[in-house]
């Protein structure tokens, strides 16, 4: 089955092609014609992604999900949740993001965070929304070298190891993207069935 992922990141395009496996054929917005950004201004993480998937249907027709990912720190209120790409500048700076995190949580005890990803699939005109979920810490300082984002700043499940120090399969049996996309890809398997 062929199905649009609202995205043009390799990163996540891998991580996801991983979970839905051989019977989905993922498209990428550059695949589809798309090349302007999609504007993300929507409040939350779920309407992000469902304004994302909204375009790429009304644009192409064809059955799409988009995601957006937000991490949520405790002792910061849930900053900087769906404002992470943007968090330092307006701009998507990683470094500048992974700075500016490190610098709010100076000397904070309470390092407790999620990383949390809502995923909107627009299938056959209809819509739906799955969510995942990985608690962790935030690290008081970068390790690692993989992934992307602020990887290397965070510790998943209580682990010695950042995402960042994790291969691309670990990180995606516990991540948040892979926990939305497992659900999402069991209902695409359900319904395709
Ligand atoms: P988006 O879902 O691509 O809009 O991501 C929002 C922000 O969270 C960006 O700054 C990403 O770099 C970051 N982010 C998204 N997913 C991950 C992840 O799996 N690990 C680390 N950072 C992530």
């Amino acid at each position: 089955m062929k199905i649009v992922f609202a995205t043009n990141n390799a990163h996540k395009l891998n991580e996801v092609a991983q979970v839905v496996g051989e019977k989905f054929e993922l498209v990428t917005l550059r695949e589809c014609g798309i090349t302007e950004d999609i504007p993300e201004n929507e409040p939350t993480l779920e309407g992000n992604a469902l304004a994302k998937a909204r375009y790429v249907y009304s644009r192409t027709g064809l059955n799409c999900f988009a995601d957006d990912t937000g991490l949520e720190v405790d002792a910061l209120g849930g900053e900087p949740g769906v404002r992470s790409a943007r968090y330092a500048t307006d701009g998507h700076d990683d470094e500048a993001n992974k700075r500016l995190l490190l610098e709010r949580m100076q000397g904070v005890e309470n390092r407790a965070a999620q990383f949390r990803t809502a995923v909107a699939l627009i299938m056959d005109g209809e819509e739906y929304l799955f969510e995942g979920i990985v608690r962790g810490d935030i690290a008081t300082e970068e390790h690692g070298e993989g992934g992307f984002g602020y990887d290397p700043l965070f510790f998943p499940e209580g682990g010695a190891k950042t995402f960042a120090e994790m291969s691309a399969e670990a990180k995606n049996q516990i991540s948040h993207r892979g926990r939305a996309v497992r659900k999402l890809a069991e209902f695409l398997q359900n319904i395709s069935q």
